[in-house]
């Protein structure tokens, strides 16, 4: 981010004087002044440029100290940078700069220390870091690699072993870490990085310490630069799994170190560097990245107060139940969870109490922890305890009836400025805040299976929500870890609203021709880790049974309906928990086979239709699939369901397993072209076009040769304006 462009508060535009400050007794001292994370952007670089070659020139100059001010040191390349030609000048050419000073080069790092903060460093001779600090590479996270010479120094510092170690995967350490790694050289005895740091770099000059260049390093103790011992690490790496295109390219660049050459190596480094950087897959990497910041920081900035939530009312000990209520535990809050007798109780105990060990066992948290955990939670049948929660959520049976009963109990027990939330996945929640005396109390939280996994949260803001309940579910939703999406009220709000439709679309397919294992072979191959009706097997046929038969009564009769998943449904097969479903299952498995008996029921429901089957290629499958999900999406755009298409992305990213790398729903729909997309949608609707209806949104922004990512600037532009 750019200090001087983007700095949200009045932070003054700093000089390359306040970048520069040099001691009496000449140490220079350079701080990294870019709020809020010093990244990496343009002007800083330039800063950086004009220091060094400051430095440079004066000749005076004994030692240098670089620190970063504000929160951290350095979060690395802005981001926002990327998916643009980076102006100059790059960092690889300024750390090459800084490392060739003739004078010891210190960095002081507290806070943050990520990528290229990490990399600059590196390029220092001498590191050091105050407690506090984290250290890490995140660049394979966003399909790159370290572009600052990150990958040629630290296998020369660390060893290749203990670097691939670090630069694979995106692991973050701590300083006591650092320190053992050889990673910094000293923990600073104080949190004032630039005083730790003067006192540091006086101690080298005392005793005389000239320049210590990483690019010369031999190693610690490791034979670093030796080819069978890189060799032997990379392909131990290499095994897992399949490498990812970045992760390959970090074990490329890695080996470049094994051939001597450092500036060869920094070129190797740069082409496989660039070569991520125009990729596809990190275009969409960093677009989830953005969609996901902008939507934390649309839920930071909403202006009331929040009411304090610090005790939790559960109503229903189910999965969803017990999830909700394990989530809140974990994050330190105290929760009441209510059941109708007491087998029902001693049962949700039980699931909870299993749910603890597995995260112990592994490792999310420690045997104390979740027994502090534990310790906090209370199970009854005495409805009237909830009155001393601060926020009640109901997760009973998905039933109109059922939760009315349950919200006219809580208007009676509640306390006065209670927050009750229902867990409804479609449910009208203006009906239900109707049925209380304190409908501006009343709210929706969709949590998504598992609760205490799942990181999507979608708040949903029934009319006349008071604003603080709002602004309080989105403090909460920070405190446990989730990412919160606003959503309207309508049938299945943002995410199941569009996933009924690309279910239709997908059963349309299939009673059309296309089985049901080569659409899941399709939506594997374009990016999912599971095919749509594989998912269906794992959550349970029967969910999305009820929700066809509640939509009986008011289904559209000239609308197409295929009973193919109610025929296995009829039967009992409802996924993995009754051993068939769309796959069958061997005692134990949890993986499917394909099921022969299944084309038969899909074979003769065809017959019975008088329909012939067609063959689908890969291509068609994911072309109706996206077309049917991006229509969806557009109309819960018009309709303001969803603020915005970041909205959307990062909903079924969270969600839905939608491939991260592919951005997100909206993001993919740019990237293939919108008028495109259009054009599927038309050319479909001449089979049906009932369904195949165009989105007056789509076709407009079609007409305007607009983008979804114009939208995302639009509405965030028009909310700042707002605000100010
Ligand atoms: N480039 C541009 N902006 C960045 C950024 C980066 N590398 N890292 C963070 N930001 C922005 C965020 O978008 C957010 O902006 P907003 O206030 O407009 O929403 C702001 O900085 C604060 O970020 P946040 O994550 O809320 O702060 P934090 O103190 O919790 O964490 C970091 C700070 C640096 C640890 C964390 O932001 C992070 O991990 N960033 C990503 C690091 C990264 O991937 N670097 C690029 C390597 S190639």
């Amino acid at each position: 981010m750019d200090s001087m462009i983007s700095t949200r508060e009045a932070t003054p535009a700093q000089t390359p004087r306040d970048f520069l400050r040099i001691t009496a007794d000449r140490i220079a001292v350079v701080t990294l002044n870019n709020p809020p994370v010093n990244a990496l952007g343009a002007q800083s670089r330039r800063h950086l440029e004009e220091a060094i070659g400051r430095i440079e020139r004066t000749g005076r100059i004994r030692g240098v100290l670089l620190v970063g001010s504000g929160r951290g040191f350095a979060g690395g390349a802005d981001i926002k940078e990327f998916g643009a030609p980076r102006p100059g000048p790059q960092t690889r050419d300024l750390f090459d700069r800084l490392e060739r000073l003739a004078m010891p080069v210190v960095a002081c790092m507290h806070g943050f220390a990520l990528g290229g903060g990490l990399e600059l460093a590196l390029a220092a001779h001498y590191r050091l870091a105050t407690k506090d600090v984290r250290l890490g590479f995140p660049e394979t996270r966003l399909g790159l690699i370290p572009g600052g010479g990150g990958t040629q120094r630290l296998p020369r510092l660390l060893g290749v072993k203990r670097a691939l170690d670090l630069l694979l995967g995106g692991r973050e350490i701590d300083a006591s870490s650092g320190l053992a790694l050889g990673l910094i050289d000293e923990i600073a005895g104080t949190a004032d990085p630039e005083a730790a740091g003067l006192e540091y770099t006086r101690r080298l000059l005392e005793r005389g310490a000239g320049p210590r260049r990483t690019r010369d390093a031999r190693g610690l103790g490791e034979p670093a630069i030796d080819a069978a011992t890189a060799g032997a690490a990379l392909s131990r790496f290499a095994a897992d799994a399949a490498p990812t295109p970045e992760a390959r390219s970090v074990l490329e660049a890695v080996l470049a170190t094994t051939r001597g050459d450092f500036d060869a190596g920094i070129q190797k480094e740069r082409t496989l560097f660039e070569d991520c950087l125009a990729s596809d897959r990190t275009a969409g990497l960093v677009h989830a990245t953005l969609a996901e910041h902008s939507v934390r920081a649309a839920g930071a900035h909403s202006g009331a107060r929040a009411r304090p939530i610090k005790h939790v009312g559960v109503v229903g000990g189910g999965t969803m139940g017990v999830g909700i209520a394990a989530s809140m535990l974990e994050a330190g809050l105290a929760v009441t969870l209510v059941e109708r007798n007491d087998d029902a109780s001693a049962a949700a105990r039980v699931r909870l109490e299993e749910l603890f060990q597995r995260a112990a066992a592994h490792g999310r948290m420690t045997a104390v922890q979740a027994g502090a955990a534990l310790s906090r939670y209370v199970g009854t049948i005495d409805f009237p305890t909830l009155g001393a929660c601060d926020l009640v959520i109901e997760a009973v049976f998905e039933d109109m009836r059922v939760k009315r009963q349950v919200f006219e109990q809580l208007d009676r027990v509640c306390k006065t400025g209670a927050i009750l939330a229902t867990n409804t996945s479609f449910l009208d929640v203006g009906q239900l805040a109707a049925h209380t005396a304190r409908a501006a109390d009343v709210i929706g939280l969709h949590f998504f299976s598992p609760a205490h996994v799942m990181k999507l949260l979608e708040i949903v803001v029934p009319p006349g929500v008071a604003s603080d309940v709002v602004d309080s579910c989105f403090a909460l939703a920070r405190l446990i870890g989730k990412i919160a999406v606003p959503a309207g009220v309508c049938d299945g709000f943002i995410g199941n609203r569009i996933l009924y439709a690309y279910r239709e679309a997908t059963s349309f397919l299939v009673e059309d021709g296309a089985s049901p294992y080569t659409v899941d072979r399709a939506m594997r191959a374009f990016g999912y880790a599971m095919g749509p009706f594989e998912t269906v097997d794992l959550t349970g046929g029967d969910i999305s049974w009820a929700a066809r038969q509640r939509k009986a009564l008011t289904r559209d009769p000239r609308r197409r309906y295929v009973e193919f998943a109610d025929r296995l449904c009829e039967r009992g097969w409802f996924g993995r928990k009754s051993g068939r479903g769309y796959y069958r299952y061997a005692e134990g498995r949890r993986k499917g086979e394909e099921d022969p008996e299944v084309l038969d029921i899909l074979s003769r429901e065809r017959t019975r239709k008088g329909l012939r089957p067609r063959d689908f290629t890969d291509d068609d499958i994911v072309r109706r699939y996206m077309a049917a999900m991006i229509n969806a999406a557009s109309e819960v755009l018009r309709e303001g369901i969803a603020r915005r298409p970041y909205d959307i992305d990062v909903v079924f990213l969270h969600g839905y397993g939608f491939p991260r790398w592919r951005g997100g729903p909206m993001k993919y729909a740019d990237s293939r072209g919108l008028s495109r997309i259009l054009e599927d949608i038309r050319t479909f609707g001449r089979e049906d076009s009932e369904f195949w209806r165009p989105s007056p949104l789509l076709v407009d922004l079609v007409r305007h040769n607009s983008t979804f990512g114009d939208l995302n600037r639009t509405v965030a532009a028009g909310a700042q304006a707002a605000g100010s």
